[in-house]
Parts: C-alpha cells; sequence; structure tokens
C-alpha cells in the first residue's frame, strides 16, 4: 500500500466527508475573529455561536482541516509528538446526526481498508462513565461493541479524561469517547490502560458529544438545545504512529525542512543524539512562525499578545540554532522549506513569502541586538568578578528575561572566566515567574476579558467590554478612521486597550473621549446583537476582521451611533448600566501603538 503521508491523509479527509454529505469550512485563521482567546487551538473555535444554536450557512454537517496553535506545552516541544502548531481533522454535526451515526463513521474511516484500514485489534476506546449530573454513556459503549470491539477494549473513565470543554470551562461541552492506537509496546505494568502514558498508548481521534453549555464559569450545566458532535483527529500524530514512526517529525510535512538542518549542520537527524531536540525545536517553531506570519491575519513580533509568542519561536529557534554552530540566517533556509510544502494548500504563501522571510530576518537582527546589549550587562556584572566567583540566580534570570539570554549561552560566557553559575538559583527565579505569568495568562484567557468568579463579576466584566467598544468608537471621532485596535484586556477592576496612534493623546484628546463615552452611556442606548454575513457586516460600516474566505456569519455588537463592531460579546444590555466612565492613564504600549487603562463605576 503506499505509504500514509500528512498530504494524503488531508486528501482522504476530504474525500471521506464529501462522500459523507459533509461540506468544508475552510481553516480559519490562526487569530480566533471574536478575540476570546489568543489562538485557534482547536477546529471547533470557530464553530462555538452554531454549536450553540446559530444557523451556518454551510448547513449542519461539516467538517475542516484546521490549523491549531497551543503553547501550553511549549516546553514539551521537541520530544517525540509534542508541537506548538499542529493540524486538526475534524468533523461536526450542528444539531443533524449525534452518537450512532459518528461513531459508526469514525469506525469506517479508521478500520476499513479503503480509508485507513487498521486492524481493530490496535483499538481501544475510552467512554465517559458518568457522574452526578450525566449519566454514564452506555450509548457510546454499545455502539462501539456494535462496530465490533470487545468489551476489554472498550474503558470507562471518569469527567477528567472522558469530558471535553474549552479550555475557559465556559460554553458548549460534553461527554465524549476516545480513540487510541495500541503501538503494540508491552504494558509497562499490568494496570496500564489508555489512560497510561508510558507510550504503547496514543489517543487519534476525539469524538465530543456537546450537548450540554456552561453559561460562566462554574454554573451548573444547561442542556443547549440541540445534540451536536465535535472531533478531533491530530493529522501528524496519526500519520506517524500508523507507519510506526519514533516521533512525528519523521512525517513529511518536515522531511525538507530536516533535510535542510541536515544539509547545513552536516549532521544527521537522530533521535538518540542530544542535538536532536534542537532540530525539532527549530522545526516547530519555525513552522509556527511561518503560519502566525503567513496568516490572513498576520501577526508579527513584539512584546504583547500574539506577537509575543511569535517572538518567542523565534528566539527559541534562534537558540538551537546557535547550540547547532549554524548561522540563524540558516532559519529562512528552514522557512522556505515549510513555504514549498505547503503552498499547494495553503495558496497565499506563494504571495506573502517574500513578507513571511523579510519579517523573520528582522526579528533575528534584533534578537542579535538584545544579545549584544546582554553582553555588555553580562560584563559589567560580572567586572569585579574573579575566577571561581558565582554568579548569582537572580542575574543570570536578569539576563534571560531582559536580554533574553538563554542560561547556556550565560554558563559559556562564564564558563571563559573561570565564574560559577547559580543553576538552581536561575531556576528557582524562572519558576516564580513562570508562577506569575501563568496567573496572568489566567486571566488573559477569554482573550482578554478575565475569568469571571461569579453572576455579579461576569456583568461588571461585560459592561468592561461595551466600555471598551464605546472607548474605540470615541477614539476613532477624536484621532481619526485609522485607529484600530491592538490588544484588549479586561479584569474587574479595569479595562486596559491598545490602538494604534503616533502620538502621546493630549489631555484634551483624553477628555473629549471620556466626554463622548459619557455621553453614551446618558443615552442610555441598548446594546444590540445581530449576525449578518461578513459583506452585509462591512455595508453597515462594522469595524472588526473581515475575511472572505466562507459565507460565514458574524456577530455584530452596535450601541446607537457610537459603536459597531464584530465581536463575540459579552456584553452589556444596554449603555446606561456603565453610569460612569473614566480613563485613568495613557501611556505608549511599542512603537506606534499606545495603550488606555480606564474604568466605569457601573
Ligand atoms: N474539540 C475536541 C478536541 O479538541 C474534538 O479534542
Amino acid at each position: 500500500m503506499e505509504k500514509l503521508t500528512c498530504k494524503k491523509l488531508m486528501r482522504m479527509w476530504r474525500e471521506y466527508w464529501e462522500q459523507n454529505g459533509h461540506t468544508e469550512i475552510k481553516g480559519a485563521s490562526l487569530i480566533p475573529r471574536d478575540n476570546t482567546v489568543l489562538f485557534t487551538t482547536a477546529g471547533m473555535q470557530p464553530l462555538v455561536p452554531y454549536l450553540m444554536g446559530q444557523k451556518h450557512p454551510l448547513g449542519t454537517k461539516l467538517f475542516s482541516i484546521q490549523p491549531c496553535l497551543r503553547t501550553n506545552d511549549i516546553d514539551e516541544v521537541g520530544d517525540n509528538r509534542h508541537h506548538t502548531l499542529f493540524f486538526m481533522l475534524g468533523n461536526w454535526s450542528l444539531g443533524d446526526y449525534f452518537k450512532p451515526e459518528a461513531i459508526r463513521w469514525s469506525w469506517d474511516f479508521l478500520t476499513n481498508p479503503k480509508w485507513l484500514g487498521i486492524n481493530p485489534d490496535r483499538l481501544n476506546v475510552t467512554v465517559f462513565e458518568g457522574d452526578e449530573n450525566v449519566p454514564r454513556d452506555d450509548v457510546s459503549a454499545k455502539l462501539w461493541q456494535e462496530c465490533g470491539l470487545r468489551a476489554d477494549q472498550i474503558h470507562f473513565f471518569p469527567k477528567k479524561d472522558n469530558w471535553w470543554e474549552i479550555g475557559s470551562g465556559i460554553g458548549p461541552c460534553g461527554p465524549d469517547t476516545e480513540i487510541f492506537y495500541d503501538t503494540g509496546k508491552p504494558k509497562c505494568n499490568e494496570h496500564c490502560d489508555p489512560s497510561c502514558d508510558c507510550g504503547k498508548w496514543v489517543e487519534i481521534w476525539n469524538n465530543v458529544f456537546m450537548e450540554f453549555n456552561v453559561p460562566t464559569k462554574g454554573a451548573p450545566l444547561e442542556k443547549l438545545t440541540q445534540q451536536n458532535v465535535d472531533t478531533g483527529m491530530g493529522l501528524e500524530r496519526v500519520v506517524s504512529v500508523l507507519n510506526g514512526y519514533s516521533s512525528t517529525y519523521e512525517t513529511d510535512c518536515f522531511a525538507d525542512a530536516m533535510a535542510t538542518l541536515e544539509r547545513i549542520t552536516g549532521k544527521k537527524f537522530d533521535f538518540s543524539k542530544d542535538y536532536a531536540r534542537d532540530f525539532c525545536v527549530i522545526c516547530d517553531h519555525i513552522r509556527a512562525a511561518v503560519f502566525l506570519l503567513g496568516d490572513e491575519q498576520p501577526t508579527t513580533p513584539s512584546n504583547v499578545g500574539q506577537g509575543y509568542v511569535l517572538r518567542r519561536l523565534i528566539r527559541r529557534a534562534v537558540n538551537c540554532a546557535r547550540r547547532l554552530n549554524i548561522d540563524s540566517n540558516a532559519l529562512s533556509e528552514v522557512a522556505v522549506a515549510f513555504i514549498n510544502y505547503y503552498k499547494d494548500d495553503f495558496t497565499r504563501f506563494v504571495e506573502v513569502e517574500p513578507f513571511i522571510l523579510q519579517e523573520l530576518q528582522a526579528e533575528i537582527q534584533k534578537f542579535a541586538k538584545a544579545i549584544d546589549s546582554g553582553i555588555k550587562e553580562f560584563e559589567s556584572i560580572t567586572k569585579e568578578y574573579k575566577a571561581g566567583d558565582t554568579l548569582d540566580g537572580k542575574n543570570a534570570f536578569r539576563l534571560f528575561d531582559t536580554f533574553g539570554f538563554p542560561l547556556d549561552l550565560t554558563i559559556d560566557l562564564c564558563r571563559e572566566r573561570g565564574i560559577n553559575v547559580d543553576k538552581q538559583g536561575f531556576d528557582q527565579a524562572m519558576k516564580e515567574h513562570q508562577q506569575l505569568s501563568r496567573d496572568k495568562s489566567g486571566a488573559m484567557f477569554r482573550g482578554g476579558v478575565a475569568e469571571a468568579h461569579d453572576e455579579a463579576e461576569s456583568v461588571r466584566l461585560a459592561r468592561l467590554h461595551t466600555a471598551t467598544h464605546l472607548m474605540l468608537g470615541a477614539l476613532k471621532r477624536v484621532l481619526g478612521d485609522y485607529v484600530e485596535q491592538r490588544g484588549s484586556n479586561i479584569t474587574p477592576e479595569r479595562l486596559r486597550f491598545d490602538f494604534l496612534c503616533d502620538h502621546k493623546m493630549t489631555t484634551d484628546e483624553l477628555t473629549e473621549v471620556e466626554n463622548i463615552v459619557n455621553e453614551a452611556i446618558s443615552a442610555n442606548v441598548p446594546v444590540v446583537c445581530e449576525s449578518m454575513t461578513p459583506d452585509e457586516a462591512k455595508a453597515s460600516g462594522a469595524t472588526g476582521i473581515f475575511d472572505d474566505k466562507y459565507g460565514d456569519t458574524v456577530t455584530v455588537y452596535t450601541m446607537g451611533e457610537y459603536s459597531k463592531e464584530i465581536c463575540g460579546g459579552p456584553h452589556a444590555k444596554s449603555t446606561g448600566e456603565l453610569v460612569h466612565f473614566k480613563i485613568l492613564k495613557e501611556e505608549s504600549s511599542s512603537s506606534g501603538v499606545r495603550r488606555i487603562k480606564a474604568t466605569i463605576e457601573g
């Protein structure tokens, strides 16, 4: 049989679902339209409004091949199966078919020799064991048995394993049934089952039966008006396990990039070698950078939001290149290898290739400059040091945090002077820092809108969100139509908004913005939410992001004459709820971008 490749599996996926009456939704942008999370992390994300009951213009049976970006396990990238960017194959029923069809189709695609032809003995499935709210999923278990699985291939697990919800814990959710491939490795002990991560079992496909909703954090489950199916299969992972590869990096999508690195380093890629991780991290991160820069809503490196993630990805890749003793310009060649591989499916890459390479190169140069300043700082810190002295962890961490100095570079420089480095102290400082940023990113999750802990808090957050829209409308009136959102973050205390503006705002301008928002509040206009096509939204003068990829609908929030924006909510019901608006601070955020912090009384 012809070898399975990522390209082939993508082709099969399209063919299979088209044959079975599904319509393809083109992969959406990596930057979610509704700004509720930093990146698209699952194929279902662009579908949330439709899982909740809105009509999708392409029907009730859909499928997609969606690039996704997850940064939660960025530190595990470089092992044999974690990636930041990966492709998720998904099929959906929006209130159409449910468990029987979903399970039978999954079984058919996996085991039918016409498709993947997996030996059923290799498959095990897990099913929700039930809890006080939702009964044990005997329906799915029975369906799997009818497909041909033995009882010992079906495992019942609790909510932590067999329930799927978006990371925020808010929105559509439900029990799932996960399909595992048995790699054939011996059991690590007698209890070894698909919940074990010894490497014997690899999850290849998840079928979620979304019939519930959590309206606000911690609220009881509600039944949705329709029963949905949401599935996700990791493309690179499936190709890798079915070919018996020891890692996803052996799949065809990485082949040219790996060959480029092998040519430049003169080293053969081999997982048993200590440099393998550097090869993998470069491939993973440069591929992710290519997709972020080449996205229809391009991200460029910066110190905030998505731009900061991109900056970290590129700089980590540069550090790996340094460890491999290769010029960081080699990373552009790796990028070209990915652009060439993907340009048949992502035709826009042909056009934006110069932009991708130029931005990548610019960031590499910027990092080189930062490292030069870091070396100066290092020299000034260690000026008085003698051989045998120790550089403390706090300073080593400062070099890392402020100048992007990787620890091993600090160690190298210290070694040349016979100085030791307090590595434990560095780890400690790093841990404290990570703790802090985790708290921060938790608060950032709803993209800017912090997670609410109770009903009162969620009302307050929605009102601050409404104030943010009114303020953007006012900024456009005072400064000009060029003003565009660059970032938004809301906590119960205040809103924070970054926007394009080339000068420090004057006191008069700030007062004018405040007055306009307060006028909108006094007018107590209703906040109206409507669904429309992107064309209608554009014609209506709404601000926001327009993509012309599919005849999708968007949600537009209108606040009288003051604001009309494409957005996913949530918002106040009317502007009067905000009571009074006040700007707390205006400052620079990055070049050409200003930041306002403001609050409301409501
Ligand atoms: N949304 C489900 C997942 O990401 C299918 O696993």
